[in-house]
């Protein structure tokens, strides 16, 4: 059997044969047309904030980095356990990463940021990341942001990289509404998937005109550009296909739900490997599902996976390595943060998607538990 990492979620050819026809023939193609709004306004209702479009998530980070005003040169905590976006990001809006520790959920740590607000003077902004879809602690991060920012006098912004977690809910809260603004990435692996995309999502109508105006070089009107800004615009093309997914969302959703907790019991009873949790009152959406070689084996983790490969199921280490000790981040790093380390190297990202079939699951639990004996 061979089974690949993942398989996106995109509408039939007969879906969009209408749309696309429209704008190729009278050539609004691009620059805000009736798509991007329909898709915007589309989106923000499903997720009860305003939201902008643009051409992708780490282009959305750094709007919202920049919108929200934040120093050059000022300290910007994030976990290490990311996708490299989330720094770079950082980094490019003017920030300086400071990384920050995750818990067993494998998101940012509470404790660790209240720690390292406490202990920094100079932070300029926040940004927790929803791990797989898995929301971070939202109202706790934003309780201690709030503590910070009151003793400091001056208002610290929080961002939640949301890149995996469109769909997502606390308490039948939707991811979207946290923090000072959400950023989505709307890219291939993604749950709401435009082929290339991001979007903003937040109740800061300031915000959301600043970075409509960032997207497009920094013009306000008539050529008058009156911010920073860049070429950030979703095309046409790529809201139409998020149009589409976006009105099936509630289904992609909830088959993966099913299909994750399928694969979880399975992984459970058959194997020895562990899962991060999964708290009830939650909607996780599980852009990935990540298992952990057992506590102590990680260096067995590369050899399970070239075994996996063997047998025909592709895997990545989602994420290893951690941000700080990739070669370009290593200037940030100014301590050890050991439960990062540990938990990235038993990282195991297996084939998972709302189509996946409970033989898919079979197959991959079986050789998983082939690979625990196998394996050395
Ligand atoms: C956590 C995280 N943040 C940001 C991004 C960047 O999104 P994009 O690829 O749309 O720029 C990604 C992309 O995979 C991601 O995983």
């Amino acid at each position: 059997m061979k089974i690949p990492l993942i398989k996106p979620d995109l509408p039939a050819f007969d879906e969009v044969r209408g749309p696309f026809e429209e704008i190729l023939a009278n050539g609004r193609i691009t620059n805000f047309g009736r798509y991007v709004n329909q898709f915007e306004t589309e989106a923000g209702a499903y997720l009860g904030a305003r939201t902008v479009a643009i051409s992708s998530g780490t282009m959305g980070l750094i709007f919202t980095l920049s919108g929200l005003g934040i120093a050059p040169g000022s300290k910007v905590i994030l976990p290490s356990f990311t996708f490299v976006a989330t720094a770079q990001a950082a980094r490019y809006a003017g920030g300086v990463p400071l990384f920050a520790e995750i818990d067993d959920d494998l998101n940012i740590s509470v404790e660790d940021l209240e720690r390292l607000l406490d202990t920094h003077d100079d932070v300029g902004a926040v940004i927790a990341v929803h791990m797989y879809g898995l929301p971070a602690k939202a109202r706790e991060i934003e309780a201690v942001v709030a503590k910070a920012s009151a003793k400091r006098g001056r208002k610290i912004p929080l961002i939640f990289d949301a890149a995996h977690a469109f769909g997502a809910s606390i308490n039948g809260e939707r991811i979207g509404g946290f923090g000072d603004a959400e950023v989505f990435s709307l890219s291939v692996t993604k749950l709401l998937v435009t082929v290339e995309g991001g979007l903003v999502s937040t109740r800061n109508e300031e915000l959301i005109a600043k970075i409509r105006s960032m997207r497009n070089y920094g013009i306000l009107s008539n050529y008058n550009a009156h911010f920073a800004g860049l070429n950030g615009k979703m095309s046409e093309f790529h809201a139409i296909v998020g149009v589409r997914n976006l009105a099936r969302i509630e289904q992609l959703i909830a088959e993966r739900q099913v299909r994750a907790k399928c694969f979880r019991e399975k992984v459970a009873r058959s194997t020895g490997f562990g899962l991060a949790c999964w708290p009830t009152g939650v909607v996780h959406t599980f852009k990935d599902f990540t298992i952990l070689v057992p506590d102590g084996e990680y260096g067995r983790r590369d050899r399970v996976m070239a075994f996996l490969g063997e047998n025909g199921i592709e895997t990545r280490a989602y994420f290893y390595p951690p941000v700080h000790e990739q070669a370009f981040f290593t200037q940030y790093a100014d301590r050890p943060l050991p439960k990062t380390e540990i938990l990235s190297r038993r990282v195991i990202t297996l084939p998972f998607y709302t189509t996946i079939s409970e033989e898919e699951m079979d197959y991959m639990t079986g050789v998983l538990a082939r690979a625990e004996k196998e394996v050395q």
